[in-house]
């Protein structure tokens, strides 16, 4: 077990921006601008002897591949899993009992999976650190995190930011860990475009209602570019019944250069895209996709330091 005092988070496992606080994600951040160094500069070992369990029931590269960079960038092993079929899982072993087992050969856990509220099943019983690298439509805190740096790093403020979603609102988990996270910031603003069918759920909308949170829900992408940051995102096909629901949705947003003359909006997208951002968009400087997927890796390091006490 970890000493307390050594923990410089108040939860064990990380599996929703809704546990989050002001005073968590402020650490966060600080922590991450502190990584970023450390990756420049090749790593450290700090996590030396330390494991990594990576589970990925779900298809992954980024998410996985940023996870085993960060643990390897400072000095930590791996163990993976991947693939439901290949896993005991098949057999009818509970998300239960696989944190049991595996909580016995690692020090820290991250899995992906395709049930929402796998994750807090998950964490229930883990015997080491849990962290939550997708859960179905749920959610997906580190992808967050790593947008939320990213936003700060771009924009140079997070209060007061103008941030339009476009695309898969429904079933895109990323805009909704997202969604929560911005709403600890002042004066946040989101603008809303999706199809009818992929409008923002109403876990998201009630919390922007409680919280007093603005937002505008459009189905023209023209109408949110008056923004400091477009979050592009993918039509999440694994998530529908119908391949042809999927079809009739998929390339309804994309985002030219054309759309960016003349604008200073940061153009974010968690990747992989399937043709919503054209490629004339990637050299323009609005396009920082690509760097938010190096802010991926600094934030994993963060999140496995800290998780480990070891910041
Ligand atoms: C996202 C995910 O898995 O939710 N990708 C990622 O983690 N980088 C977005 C997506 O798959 O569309």
């Amino acid at each position: 077990m970890l000493s307390t005092s050594k923990m410089p988070l108040p939860f064990r496992h990380l599996t929703s921006t809704k546990q989050l606080t002001r005073a968590d994600t402020d650490a966060i951040l600080q922590v991450a601008g502190e990584m970023e160094k450390v990756l420049g500069k090749g790593g450290d070992d700090r996590l030396r002897g330390k494991l990594l369990g990576s589970l990925f029931y779900e298809p992954s590269t980024r998410t996985r591949l940023s996870f085993e960079t960060a643990m390897q960038r400072l000095g930590g092993d791996i163990v993976t899993a991947d693939g439901l079929q290949f896993s005991s899982m098949y057999k009818g072993e509970t998300i239960e009992d696989t944190m049991m087992v595996v909580g016995q050969y690692t020090d820290i856990i991250c899995m992906r999976h395709p049930e929402q509220g796998s994750a807090d099943r998950a964490a229930a019983v883990c015997p080491v650190p849990f962290i939550n690298a997708g859960d179905g439509p749920g959610q997906h805190p580190t992808q967050a995190l790593l947008d939320l740096f990213t936003i700060e790093k771009e924009c140079k403020k997070l209060d007061g930011i103008h941030i339009t979603m476009v695309g898969d609102l429904k079933f895109g988990r990323t805009v909704h860990s997202l969604s929560f996270l911005l709403g600890l910031y002042k004066d946040v603003r989101f603008t809303l475009v999706s199809p009818k069918e992929l409008m923002m759920p109403p876990k998201v909308t009630s919390f922007f209602e409680e919280k007093k949170i603005s937002f505008a829900q459009t189905e023209k992408l023209e109408e949110g570019l008056d923004a400091d940051i477009v979050y592009m995102t993918r039509v999440q096909k694994e998530r529908f019944e119908e391949v042809k629901q999927y079809e009739a949705l998929k390339l309804k947003y994309v985002l030219t250069a054309e759309h960016l003359k003349g604008r200073k909006i940061v153009v974010l997208h968690p990747l992989p895209r399937v043709g919503e951002i054209a490629p004339d968009v990637d050299p323009l400087p609005n396009a920082a996709y690509f760097r938010q997927v190096r802010n991926g890796v600094v934030m994993r390091m963060a999140l496995l330091a800290m998780l480990l006490g070891k910041a």
